[in-house]
């Protein structure tokens, strides 16, 4: 009994023993795998923290070009705007903002066609915007801006690829076109004043003779008639009447004037405005009219001009605004300044008057055009023709109801 206990115990015992060799292998294995798992994520681990780094500094450089691209995108004066292939506005640059007076947040996801209404056919497949919206060549068009107003621009589009030439949207750049209208306009103004002017320079002339000789017999008549007193009221009626026709016929003269004969020298432009005021302050002081200057009378601003010319522009000007004001608080506010950075002196003569009606704004530089019922029709036009001959440019802006600023723009003296 005992020698099988025996046996039994030493046979454990070599179980056991190959138990325990079998598990020191195994944890020995489990060892080594354990340092080469250990390796292998310390590999990795800088592998990634490289590849880390190495993204971080893609992620910084892609950031820098795209602001780069942005930065491009923002400074160029054309407008641009991108559409996504569902025709809705996905980019929008600063110009395209100054030209539509949009702000981003105000058309970025809304469709085109809120935009560029006269593109669109009423159809919002992707096709049709393609087609509707693709022309390379400059495209003359109207876009509507915020306050409603049709701003003429030229536009160029052109279709946005992928990397494997699928197109993904439509890109429109455009220019505003109102500067080069204005310009147009006034080239043509030019051409239709400049023949008219030599059409009354002929006619002026032959109608002045006569009239002289009207005038002369008709003094001659009253002289004969001053025993009957309705022969002479005749005779004076028709005196006036030739008067006031000469009146008219001077200022078509001056209106057809060459400016040749023209004397320029250094005019002090607020020293002009203040003695057309005082030819003028007659006919405001009637209307008990308020002049409120903005201009530092101890400072000078200097343009080459003919200051008798100057100053028939501005009492043409003071003498308007005054026949405009029709309420108790009529009031003409007068500026000057120089303005150094574009070379100009500007006088600004702004009235609270009736104001023009957008129809009459165009026509007002023409000759004879008046709505006045005893007015010429020349006084501006007369302003206009003068202005141009000094290099200089005259604009208006008037509302209805509210009143109307005339501001003239004379080339500075250089000063050497
Ligand atoms: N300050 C003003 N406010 C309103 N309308 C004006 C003003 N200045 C000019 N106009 C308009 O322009 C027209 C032409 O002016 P102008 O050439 O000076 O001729 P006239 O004064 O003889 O009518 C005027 O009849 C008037 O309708
Ligand atoms: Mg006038």
């Amino acid at each position: 009994m005992e020698q099988k206990t025996e046996q039994t115990t030493q046979v454990d015992i070599s179980v056991l023993n190959q138990a325990f060799r079998a598990f020191s292998e195994t944890t020995l294995k489990f060892q080594e795998a354990h340092a080469k798992l250990e390796g292998r994520v310390t590999y990795l681990s800088k592998e990634l923290a490289e590849k880390n780094s190495v993204l971080r500094r893609n992620v910084v450089k892609l950031e820098r070009t795209q602001k780069y691209l942005n930065n491009i995108l923002e400074s160029i004066s054309d407008g641009v705007v991108a559409l996504n292939l569902e025709g809705n506005i996905t980019t929008f640059n600063r110009a395209a903002q100054t030209i539509t007076k949009f702000s981003p947040h105000e058309v970025i996801n809304k469709h085109y066609s809120d935009l560029f209404s006269k593109w669109h056919k009423g159809k919002c497949d992707t096709h049709t915007i393609i087609y509707d919206i693709t022309f390379s060549t400059g495209h003359e068009t109207v876009i509507k801006n915020k306050s409603g107003e049709e701003v003429p621009i030229i536009a160029y589009s052109s279709l946005i690829t992928d990397e494997n030439s699928n197109v993904v949207g439509i890109v429109v750049t455009f220019n505003d076109l109102s500067k080069i209208k204005q310009l147009e306009d006034e080239i043509e103004r030019a051409k239709r004043l400049s023949a008219l002017g030599e059409m009354i320079a002929g006619v002026a002339h032959e109608i002045r003779n006569p009239l002289g000789g009207i005038e002369m017999f008709t003094s001659l008549l009253e002289r004969e008639c001053a025993s009957d007193e309705r022969k002479k009221r005749i005779s004076q009626n028709i005196i006036q009447g030739v008067q006031s026709l000469n009146k008219i016929i001077t200022e078509m003269l001056t209106f057809t004037q060459s400016f040749s004969k023209t004397e320029f020298q250094k005019v002090n432009l607020i020293d002009c405005i203040e003695s057309s005021l005082g030819f003028s302050c007659h006919e405001l002081r009637k209307k008990n009219i308020n002049i409120v200057k903005s201009y530092n009378m101890a400072q000078s601003v200097l343009v080459m001009g003919d200051v008798d010319q100057l100053r028939q522009v501005f009492l043409n000007l003071l003498l308007n605004a005054g026949q405009a004001i029709n309420c108790h608080d009529g009031a003409i506010q007068l500026t000057c300044f120089s303005h150094q950075r574009d070379g100009y002196g500007v006088v600004k003569i702004t009235d609270n008057g009736c104001g023009i009606v957008p129809e009459d704004i165009e026509k007002i530089f023409d000759p004879f055009f008046t709505t006045k019922a005893k007015g010429t029709g020349l006084g501006l036009a007369v302003s206009y023709r003068i202005i141009e001959a000094h290099g200089g440019k005259i604009r208006v802006e008037s509302k209805k109801g509210e009143g109307t600023s005339f501001i003239v723009y004379l080339p500075l003296v250089q000063e050497v």
